[in-house]
């Protein structure tokens, strides 16, 4: 039997994608192998949101022809979509392909050792629609991630997506609902609906939006918890807002991309909102779903960052005190507007801003953690280890470690009650221990 290695690199929606391709090579009757294994193809579905995601890219692709000389390596993902014609250039790639094609893979493979093209990606100006990815399940996860969404109709100016993703475009309502039943079926008790702009979820006609579609699938039997993966400020519509407080399923936690604390650099940047929208919208989501998480993404070094915007940026993140942050150093990705901005940020200054940022993230985290010491919560159990420990996800997002019980009887995938006791910034989590039986 023929077997496949896949690697993925970046974000959740190319996690899926990448589970996705597993179950068409599954049934072209491949084995799917792990990647540090030798194997017949190596699939490796790249990012390219920055620099370091490429050079990150290019250097699995390198590990992978080492591995096994006589592989076929197939390139698919962003980094194919947008930079082709760098990776033309390397000879240890055997087929490349972009962020489309996806359900063409294993037969492209075929083709190319029958002496066929080796560049498969195609533009977005043709006609695009919803490349329909069936959702496969990884026996090392306990949480399912779906995409139900693609591209980005947006343009910020530092970001390369767009042109990675193409215009947005969503899974049909009645796809969502069975994939979801298909999930639960499976067992799963946390969904996490994922998307390149999820928050475009059906603008481009199908007359459903994300808070829809909410509604449509947060009663399915089976599914406890819904997180939403990544919302923009401008997604929160009235509409949204009351859905995400009725629901007792969505996840008290929402990432909500804020890039710059700094007005001025927030207009550069093409965001379409002002920091007081920003706290605003914060502070309505707080007042109607206490305790609530919120998570955020942040850009140091945008060009023509000053100490003064770099200091507004780091005493607005503080003053919102943000559950968790990642914090993104600039790169100039070409083809986007920001590349030919004036005062590009050298990379000293860029490493110490990041540094600044991470200690704030730090801090602001563990107060978010010490903030739940002495509660009670539900935790999804996703990791029991050979000492003994279980390790889990509330709601909230709070990585939690309770010695072992009985527990291991159910394993992972199961939802339990858990006190948590100590706070531990070294390892990101919290301490606690087992209340009662899995539910
Ligand atoms: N440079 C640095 N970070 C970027 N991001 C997107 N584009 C860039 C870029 N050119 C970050 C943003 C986004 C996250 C996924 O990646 O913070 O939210």
């Amino acid at each position: 039997m023929e077997t496949v290695a896949f690697y993925t690199l970046g974000c959740k929606v190319n996690y899926f994608e990448t589970e996705s391709m597993k179950s068409l090579f599954e049934q072209h009757g491949y084995r799917v192998v792990n990647f540090n294994k030798r194997a017949d193809v190596y699939v490796i579905n790249t990012c390219t949101v920055t620099h370091t995601s490429d050079s990150k890219s290019r250097q699995m692709i390198r590990r992978a022809r080492r591995r096994s000389p006589d592989a076929v390596i197939a390139v698919t993902g962003c980094y194919a979509q947008v930079y082709t014609e760098e990776l033309e250039r390397m000879p240890d790639i055997d087929l490349i392909t972009g962020t489309r094609d996806r359900l063409r893979l294993p037969a492209l493979v075929e083709e190319v050792r029958r002496g066929g093209p080796r560049v498969m990606v195609t533009s977005f100006e043709e006609e695009s629609c919803f490349e329909d990815l069936p959702f496969y399940r990884d026996q090392g996860r306990q949480r399912a991630f779906l995409k139900i969404q693609d591209g980005c109709s947006h343009s910020c100016s530092y970001c390369v997506v767009p042109l990675a993703r193409g215009p947005a475009r969503s899974m049909p309502p009645h796809r969502v609902v069975e994939e979801v039943h298909r999930i639960a079926d499976m067992g799963y008790k946390e969904l996490v609906l994922t998307g390149v702009h999820l928050g475009q979820y059906g603008i481009e006609g199908s007359g459903i939006t994300l808070a829809g579609i909410i509604k449509k699938i947060e009663h399915v039997p089976g599914i406890r918890r819904i997180r939403l993966s990544s919302l923009e400020p401008l997604d929160f519509t009235g509409e949204l807002v009351e859905a995400i407080s009725a629901s007792s399923r969505i996840c008290s936690h929402l990432h909500i991309p804020l890039q710059s604390g700094d007005d001025e650099i927030l207009c550069w940047m093409n965001r379409p909102y002002n920091t007081a929208e920003y706290a605003f919208l914060v502070a309505r989501l707080r007042n109607l779903i206490p305790e609530l998480a919120v998570s955020t993404d942040i850009i140091v070094g945008f060009p023509g960052e000053t100490e003064e915007h770099h200091w507004r940026s780091l005493k607005f993140v503080r003053k919102i005190s943000f559950s968790r942050m990642h914090v993104f150093k600039y790169s100039s990705r070409p083809g986007t507007a920001s590349c030919s901005f004036k005062g590009q940020v050298p990379p000293e200054a860029q490493n110490r801003r990041s540094k600044e940022m991470e200690e704030v993230a730090l801090e602001m985290a563990a107060d978010y953690r010490r903030s739940f010491l002495g509660t009670r919560q539900e935790m999804l159990v996703e990791k029991v280890y050979d000492n003994g420990e279980v390790e889990g996800l509330t709601e909230h997002y709070l990585r939690v470690k309770v010695p072992v019980d009985d527990l291991l009887q159910n394993g992972t995938g199961a939802l339990v009650q858990v006190e948590l006791l100590e706070e531990d910034s070294e390892s990101d989590l919290i301490h606690g221990r087992l209340l009662n039986n899995p539910v």
